[in-house]
């Protein structure tokens, strides 16, 4: 993640879709469905602050050591890649020729991520990077701060939310099907936990952008909300590819 600081004033971000919200509010799948449909990337950003808490697991660095968790974010060669299989996976993460897509969903990594994503040092680390990815094509960026934080003038940004007990379901029935062996309340537990640190946090805390057009799922079908997110995308024309059916 070595990369020149980009001056965000500078940079023309219109065809930046920023999509915010807790865990398990279905970001990451709205926003692949969206990014096919309207002929964008998709960049989820919390693969880095992933990434970030598994080398720190692998290398014996504290989840409360700030500086050399910050010295991983600036020095670890991830990328981020388009899916190159079908096995439930919505993009692929390298890291130093290895895919560790799958790693990075490991409940141990999903235990310290909060706490790794708390630090302003590794959040300033992060940054160069995620801004270098929005000044280029129409991309769809998810994360927690990309409408108030990484790309604050983001040509579209959306704010998804759900109830804590839908959010939690939604989670379980994604580990279940990978054969994860963690209950539904196990499960529920961690998602607030992790929400909780993630609003709270003194840097760029989990917010909606003043700005942010909010969408509730709990009783919208995944192709409704991103029939809706599309529409407002097509509305600001950001959409480059025609719309295709829906099967
Ligand atoms: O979306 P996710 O569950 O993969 O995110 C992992 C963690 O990273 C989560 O605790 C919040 C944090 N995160 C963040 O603080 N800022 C982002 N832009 C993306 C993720």
């Amino acid at each position: 993640m070595h990369e020149r600081p980009i001056d965000v004033e500078h940079v023309d971000h219109r065809y930046v879709i920023a999509i915010d919200g807790p865990a398990a509010a279905g970001k990451t799948t709205v926003a692949r469905r969206l990014a096919d449909r309207i002929g964008a990337l998709l960049f989820d950003t919390g693969a880095l602050y992933r990434a970030v808490a598994l080398i720190a697991l692998q290398t014996g660095v504290a989840p409360t050591d700030a500086i050399g968790l910050a010295a991983i974010a600036r020095s670890a060669a991830v990328e981020v890649r388009p899916p190159s299989c079908r096995d439930g996976r919505l993009y692929d993460v390298w890291l130093d020729g290895r895919d560790i897509t799958w790693d990075l969903r490991a409940p141990e990594v999903g235990a310290i991520v909060s706490e790794v994503a708390e630090h302003r040092e590794v959040r300033e680390a992060l940054l160069p990077l995620q801004r270098k990815i929005a000044s280029g094509a129409a991309v769809v960026m998810v994360g927690r701060d990309i409408g108030t934080v990484v790309v604050p003038d983001a040509g579209l940004k959306i704010y998804l939310d759900a109830s804590p007990e839908e959010r939690a379901r939604r989670r379980f029935r994604e580990a279940a099907l990978r054969g994860g062996t963690e209950t539904l309340a196990e499960v529920a537990r961690e998602t607030m936990h992790r929400d909780q640190i993630d609003r709270s946090r003194e840097a760029a805390p989990l917010r909606a952008a003043p700005d942010a057009e909010r969408v509730f799922t709990d009783n919208l079908e995944v192709d409704d909300v991103v029939a809706i997110v599309e529409r407002l995308a097509r509305d600001r024309h950001i959409a480059f590819a025609e719309s295709r059916s829906r099967s």
